[in-house]
């Protein structure tokens, strides 16, 4: 039966954090460190693969151009012959193996004097060796010779729709959280709860654009600081605001979500 009577104001001046019933605390604390931990497990996996692009631990901008933009200027086979195969040839063979390299390869070239090269330096460990790639076969030394060109569209793609549709639901479940707590002026909190969307949105987009030219990869570290440190600070102030101010005896006749 509907309550005809305007002077009936629902009660809702327990909607906010401290004031949620044990049932509701408990199912946002379990959310809270389920992707706490997932957060920090996410930070470990970009440290391990992104971290070590440019060979040193600790993520820098190198990283991300290496990761997104590769290194046009080198080829695995450049880079080899100046750092682990520096010894394997003499100058003069190296730079042969290199000109042709930059030359695009070519296979007439290869049948002409390149083969010969290989031959002498390279093919007494490069056929013999387990699991490395034999240097016999002209296809296998093409492999080696193509520019590194970083990530590809087909799997920036696919990141890219992944990564904004799994962390959206992240950010919306946070933010709804937030949005009950008590004391923070409501610019504040409309603030945390919107920028790590605009964060998510221009630290995907800042992949493509460091993949076409480095000069982006900063948007890509920034935006992810951003994201980052809002949610620390939501994940914080809604652990406290559950836990530790209830226990404070006081009650808090707020309606978090009203204006
Ligand atoms: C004494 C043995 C030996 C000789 C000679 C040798 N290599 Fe290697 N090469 C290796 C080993 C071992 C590795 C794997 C370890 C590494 O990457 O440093 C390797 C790796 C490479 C790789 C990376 C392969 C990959 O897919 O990761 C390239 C490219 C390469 N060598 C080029 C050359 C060239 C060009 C020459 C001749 C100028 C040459 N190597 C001569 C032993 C040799």
């Amino acid at each position: 039966m509907a309550v005809e009577n305007s002077n009936l104001v629902p009660n809702t001046s327990w909607l906010n954090l401290p004031s949620l019933n044990l049932a509701i605390r408990s199912l946002f604390t379990g959310y809270l460190l389920a992707v706490g931990l997932g957060a920090l497990l996410a930070s470990a996996q970009i440290l391990m693969t992104h971290g070590l692009a440019d060979g040193n631990l600790g993520l820098s901008i190198d990283d991300i151009v290496y990761s997104y933009h590769g290194d046009p200027a080198n080829s695995k086979i450049e880079t080899k012959l100046k750092g682990s195969m520096r010894d394997k040839a003499s100058s003069a063979d190296k730079l042969k193996i290199i000109k042709w390299v930059r030359a695009g390869a070519p296979e007439t070239q290869w049948n002409e004097n390149i083969k010969e090269v290989f031959y002498t330096n390279c093919i007494s460990c490069h056929s013999v060796i387990p699991g490395l790639p034999d240097f016999t076969q002209y296809q296998n030394v093409k492999q080696v010779t193509k520019i590194d060109e970083g990530a590809s569209a087909t799997s920036l793609t696919r990141i890219s729709h992944i990564h904004i549709f799994a962390i959206s639901f992240i950010f919306f479940f946070n933010g709804i959280i937030f949005s009950l707590s008590i004391g923070i002026n409501q610019w504040v909190k409309a603030a945390l709860v919107f920028l790590p969307f605009i964060f998510l949105i221009v630290d995907v987009f800042s992949w493509w654009l460091t993949k076409i030219t480095p000069d982006f990869a900063w948007v890509t570290i920034v935006s992810g600081i951003g994201y980052s440190l809002c949610s620390a600070i939501i994940w914080f102030v809604s652990m406290y605001q559950m836990w530790i101010l209830p226990n404070k005896r006081k009650r808090f006749q707020v309606n978090a979500w009203a204006e």
